[in-house]
């Protein structure tokens, strides 16, 4: 199948190229901007692709609090803009989403079927480019998934929660890191093989695809420093105390059920989706050699 990705250069975008197995078409952002209708229609016409693939997002979720005009022109014209050209020349569209869509209230893993209900201004304008793909192409994937950190490092967030976490703990920074957020961190990876499988099925829906498990950020951030041997001052705090602009979901893990319907496995653990990243990375402690 010929695909084309636009966000290419993205930390998802990055392990989507290294993934891919069949022919696969690259536009990074100084190539395609998805606010530009105009230029999205006449490239993805160019290209003629049967899939496209969009990873662009505006995702600095405290800062689109005062930008909520440029959160919707990227989140949800955007997504727009790609869905509406994918279906001008026939083609499927995958989109990926967030669990910010939803409000974190319902205390038990949330499946496709419930209600989102956003917190927060970039989850506003990432369920608005849900219902625009799905209104626009009904050759749609639409995949919600949660805590992105893969080795490229979130270029619209200037790294990932991981490494973020390592750097400062090496300089010794105190860590404040909060404990009653709790959802599935996900290795892009693991997601990018995920994505892979399911535009292979025609299936088109909502799916949520994640990492198994649950974990604060507080814990992962524990889970991390031990798998690293690095000991720094960690102290958990709740979301009041760190008081950040936008709200985000208390507890926003995902089922993935749709993606089990279908007979697709879900991903591993996320801590084995970790160990996987440190290793790669060169983070991980040298393991114990016998005695
Ligand atoms: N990161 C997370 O924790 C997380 C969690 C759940 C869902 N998601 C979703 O997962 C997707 C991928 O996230 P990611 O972590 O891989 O993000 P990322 O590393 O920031 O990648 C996004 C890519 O899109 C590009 N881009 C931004 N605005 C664009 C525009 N207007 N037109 C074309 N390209 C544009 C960026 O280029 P520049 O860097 O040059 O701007 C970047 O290459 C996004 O849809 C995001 O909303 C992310």
């Amino acid at each position: 199948m010929r695909a084309l990705l636009i966000g290419s250069k993205g930390q998802l975008g990055s392990d989507l190229r290294r993934v891919w197995s069949g022919e696969l078409v690259s536009l990074p952002h100084e190539e395609i901007d998805v606010c530009d209708g105009p230029q999205v229609a006449a490239l993805i016409a160019r290209e003629r692709p049967e899939l496209v693939i969009s990873c662009a997002a505006y995702h600095r979720v405290d800062e689109c609090e005062s930008q909520a005009q440029r959160s919707f022109e990227v989140n949800a014209v955007g997504a727009k803009n790609v869905a509406d050209a994918a279906r001008d020349i026939g083609a499927a569209v995958l989109w990926v989403s967030t669990d910010y869509v939803f409000d974190g209230e319902k205390g038990a893993p949330y499946v496709e079927t419930d209600l989102p209900r956003p917190l927060s201004v970039y989850g506003t304008s990432k369920l608005a480019g849900e219902h625009l793909v799905r209104l626009s192409n009904p050759k749609h994937y639409v995949a919600r998934s949660s805590s992105l950190f893969g080795v490229a490092g979130a270029s619209g967030k200037g790294g990932n929660f991981v490494e973020t976490m390592i750097r400062k703990a090496k300089e010794g920074e105190p860590l404040r890191v909060v404990d009653d957020q709790t959802s599935s961190p996900t290795l892009t990876f693991d997601l990018a093989q995920k994505l892979q499988e399911l535009a292979a099925t025609g299936r088109y829906g909502l799916y949520h695809v994640t990492n198994g498990g649950q974990v604060s950020w507080y814990r992962f951030a524990a889970k991390i420093f031990e798998l690293c041997g690095l000991e720094p001052d960690l102290t958990p705090i709740s979301s009041e105390e760190l008081a950040a602009p936008a709200r985000r979901p208390r507890f926003s893990v995902m089922e993935n059920a749709a993606l089990r319907s279908i007979g697709l496995q879900p991903a591993r653990p996320w801590e084995e989706a970790l160990e996987a990243y440190l290793r790669e990375k060169g983070h991980l402690k040298a393991a114990a050699t016998p005695a």
